[in-house]
């Protein structure tokens, strides 16, 4: 990783100066115990034979984005809801440029992508926060193929509009379909709402306390009981950057068979999603392939990613994704003859039919983790409550967490246990677990329900210190991450 601008230099071009300069811009966690970077060796970084090189570049920024009618001023690779939109094969090397024309410092993290560490876009863990008017190079070689996000992971500037598909192909796909469509779900409040920025310092002051279990006043304390997706109300919920009001329109023919990448790029938001008068075959999930299943609906928690393969029927057809927990959700039309489009508050029955649950799904042989003896065992009980806001890890808030330290060529389990009432869609850097409740599925991002236990077993082939965390990203700011470390 390499800084390539010269006014990088002029800012405080090393380590310190960086720093130095950051102290009053950064509004990303600090660092932890480690107290900076540490550094582990980067692999070579060439494409694998046959495979060539994608340069990119990004330049996060103040912008404008249209949601359909409503304005919101907020941070941005583009004008557009995708813009940075990144697209390669598996084994490509990825070089990607990011210049910082924002007034805080950022990052970039290739969410679910098995990156090395010193690639992952960690300010104060994987390298120091890129400082306003600076550059920093990501280059890594991207080894398996599927849909994937990136995103800062610098605060919650998730929650602005600083994140983009990535879409890694498959040099065999099987391509058992005519069209793809991507669609990404939001929840957004900046620039029309409260600033996120706001937001996380007023549930930071709360400081709840972590330490306990679930203390007996918390059922009483929930300020949004039911499915408790999240607790802040936002003020529009999106597909592909467009409110219901405005929907995208995605526009193909009879027959045919299309591949939906669905990710919810949501900063607290499940959904629920489903394509009005069909069913739909999940394909992958989280970017590994899943032994084919038909469903009429899917959750999708804040970090995930499905893909579903649908035939497409005669009409025009609503796409709807509810918000859950919260009431409204985000809408977009598949359209493939003429006709009317319903209104933006059209029934989806499909809504409430059969919706599966990620660990519900098996997966594919292909994706398979081989079979072998647990080497490691870590409990991760995940602690806290809405009210006073607070959340932790085994007990303890980041920064002063206690990183899972590992060591390289072992099995490890984590057992994650859900303390809360709410639901935690936990997300490990670097890996793909395999979960043995069901049936070894890869996932790296895995909702934890009140009160469930999930293992997840991961073999430690990656070296390096990678976050572990709830993708709730108002969970993680105000505690709920921590680290495993190969030591
Ligand atoms: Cu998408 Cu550590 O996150
Ligand atoms: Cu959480």
């Amino acid at each position: 990783m390499t800084t390539i601008s010269r006014r990088h230099v002029l800012l405080g071009g090393g380590a310190l100066g960086a720093t130095a300069l950051a102290g009053c811009v950064d509004r990303a966690p600090s660092p932890g115990p480690s107290g900076g970077p540490t550094s582990y060796p980067t692999p070579s970084l060439t494409p694998r034979a046959g495979r060539t090189t994608v340069e990119a570049a990004l330049r996060p920024r103040p912008v404008t984005l249209d949601l359909g009618g409503v304005s919101a001023p907020t941070w941005g690779y583009g004008d557009e809801w995708d813009s940075g939109l990144l697209r390669g094969t598996a084994g490509d090397l990825f070089r990607v440029d990011v210049s910082n024309e924002l007034e805080a410092s950022t990052s970039v993290h290739w969410h679910g992508v098995r990156v090395h560490h010193a690639a992952d876009g960690v300010p104060g863990v994987t390298q120091e926060p890129i400082v306003p008017g600076a550059t920093f190079r990501y280059e890594f070689v991207a080894p398996d193929p599927g849909t994937y996000f990136f995103h800062p992971h610098s605060g919650v500037q998730l929650d602005r509009g600083l994140h983009a598909p990535f879409i890694i192909d498959d040099p065999d796909e099987p391509g058992a379909y005519d069209d793809e469509w991507v669609v990404v779900l939001d929840d957004w409040t900046d620039g029309v709402g409260r600033d996120p920025d706001d937001i996380v310092a007023d549930l930071k002051a709360e400081d709840g306390d972590v330490s306990g279990g679930m203390g007996p006043g918390m059922m009483g304390g929930m300020r949004n009981p039911g499915m408790v997706s999240g607790s802040i109300e936002y003020p529009h919920f999106l597909i592909n950057g467009r409110v219901p009001a405005a929907p995208r329109t995605f526009e193909g023919r009879p027959g045919q068979r299309i591949r939906l990448r669905i990710i919810n790029a949501a900063t607290e938001t499940v959904f629920r999603i489903a394509l009005g008068g069909h069913r739909l075959t999940v394909t992958y999930t989280d970017g590994l392939p899943v032994r084919e299943r038909g469903t009429d609906a899917i959750y999708l928690a804040m970090g995930e990613r499905y893909d579903a393969v649908v035939t497409l029927g005669d009409g025009v057809f609503p796409l709807a994704a509810r918000a859950e927990g919260k009431g409204g959700g985000a809408l977009a039309f598949v359209r493939t003859a003429s006709g009317e489009a319903p209104t933006a508050n059209v029934r989806v029955p499909e809504l409430d039919g059969d919706v599966l649950l990620g660990t519900r799904l098996a997966p594919a042989e292909s994706s398979r983790l081989p079979d072998g003896d647990v080497d490691d065992t870590f409990d991760v009980r995940l602690n806290g409550q809405v009210d006073p806001y607070g959340w932790g890890i085994n007990g303890l808030k980041y920064g002063n967490h206690e990183p899972l330290d590992v060591t390289e060529g072992r099995r490890v389990r984590m057992r994650m246990t859900n303390m809360t009432m709410m639901v935690h869609p936990m997300h490990v850097h670097g890996h793909s677990w395999a979960l043995p409740g069901s049936g070894g599925l890869r996932k790296d991002t895995v909702l934890v329900a009140p009160m469930e236990t999930i293992e997840a077993d991961l073999i430690t082939d990656n070296p390096g210190e990678w976050m572990l965390h709830c993708h709730n990203l108002y969970h993680a700011e105000t505690g709920m991450m921590t680290t495993m470390r190969y030591v």
